[in-house]
């Protein structure tokens, strides 16, 4: 029996709320199923929770929604936990799990939107942590191949908001489907609070030896004040990346921007912060109809109610020529568009 669906709805399936219909939808929740020979139709796109993700139009093709569950300590050693948990988990619930079970290290991506197999695709990242740091391998479908295939974290190819599926763009041929990922936990855990502000939150908490809980609770808070929730204003997160631009670069607009937030990076280029850079360009707060920035974090792009992905694009567009006239940043998005 085909478990595929025609003509479904994706506007409650990605969290900017923007209308899209896909031509043919499937929800998988099990592995098994992607056995399906009838999942081989091209084009195809694979769908998580929709948290990072523009819909510009309709699809004429195959969205496979992965929704296999499941989390489980697989083993230990005496140095590290190894937990397995299912394409379809969400991200957050999966996190407090863990800390739960007492297999603290994800506690600083509290509160990330999303599933679990999508976090290693962009490498999500928050307050000093991207979930690279965490995985040992992960397990993929590769539809045309028709077999699994066990990447370890060293051939993922991780860096800021970057993996082997976006550089080989299987996140939008719909190639790839990842199915599990394995995470490798470190016993010996060490708290990770140089961000300001977490520093900050956790002074003020009056908290010196912070617990992993207590840093997932600090971080909660510091994301629930200062980002939107997309079930009540849709957003994608972080709509752009931080720019990172030459040593030269920085130095010139430091000196013209005394307060420009710079990051030197291990390899001489600066990061720049980009919501900086937004909202001294005049657009935090400010909308272009439906869509506009956040007021209260100028990176984070916002659906008001009833825009489109031609809202989205006009809006992008617009924050860009405007950070650009400005200060010669190019800036470039970070979800994907379809
Ligand atoms: N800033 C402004 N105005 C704004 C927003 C930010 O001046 O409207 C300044 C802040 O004052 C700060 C700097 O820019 O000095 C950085 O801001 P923030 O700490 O809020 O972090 P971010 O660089 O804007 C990144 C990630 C977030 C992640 C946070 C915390 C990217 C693209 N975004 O944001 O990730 O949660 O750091 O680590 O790297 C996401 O990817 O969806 C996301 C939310």
């Amino acid at each position: 029996m085909s478990l595929q669906r025609r003509n479904v709805d994706l506007t409650g399936l990605n969290t900017l709320a923007l209308p899209s219909r896909a031509a043919c939808y499937v929800e998988i929740t099990t592995p098994p199923q992607l056995f399906a020979g009838e999942l081989k139709q091209a084009p195809r796109f694979v769908l998580g929770d929709g948290s990072n993700l523009v819909l510009t139009s309709d699809f004429d093709g195959l969205v496979v929604h992965m929704a296999i569950a499941g989390r489980q300590l697989l083993s230990e050693d005496t140095d590290a936990w190894y937990i397995r948990a299912g394409a379809g988990e969400n991200w957050h619930d999966f996190v407090q799990w863990t800390l739960g079970q007492g297999w603290p290290g994800l506690e600083n991506l509290s509160l990330i939107p999303g599933r679990v197999g999508a976090a290693p695709i962009q490498n999500i990242g928050a307050y000093g942590l991207e979930v690279g740091e965490c995985v040992h391998s992960l397990n993929a479908w590769d539809f045309e191949k028709r077999c699994f295939l066990t990447v370890d974290r060293k051939d993922c190819r991780f860096g800021y908001r970057d993996s082997l599926f976006k550089q080989e763009g299987w996140h939008l041929s719909g190639r790839m489907a990842i199915a599990s990922v394995l995470f490798r936990l470190p016993k010996r855990w060490r708290p990770k609070t140089r961000y300001t502000d977490v520093t900050q939150e956790l002074a003020a908490r009056e908290i010196t030896s912070p617990t992993p809980r207590d840093i997932a609770s600090a971080i909660i808070a510091i994301r629930q004040r200062k980002l939107p929730d997309p079930a009540v204003t849709p957003n994608a997160g972080s709509f752009f990346h931080n720019p990172v631009v030459d040593r030269s670069i920085a130095e010139k607009l430091g000196s013209d921007y005394p307060s420009l937030p710079r990051y030197p990076q291990p390899d001489g280029q600066v990061k720049l912060a980009a919501g900086w850079l937004i909202e001294q360009a005049g657009w935090k707060g400010k909308s272009l109809g439906p869509v506009g920035m956040f007021e209260k974090q100028a990176l984070v792009l916002v659906n008001h109610g009833g825009g489109t992905g031609a809202d989205v694009l006009r809006t992008m567009a617009a924050v860009r020529a405007a950070v650009h006239e400005k200060f010669g940043v190019a800036l470039t998005p970070e979800p994907i568009f379809l």
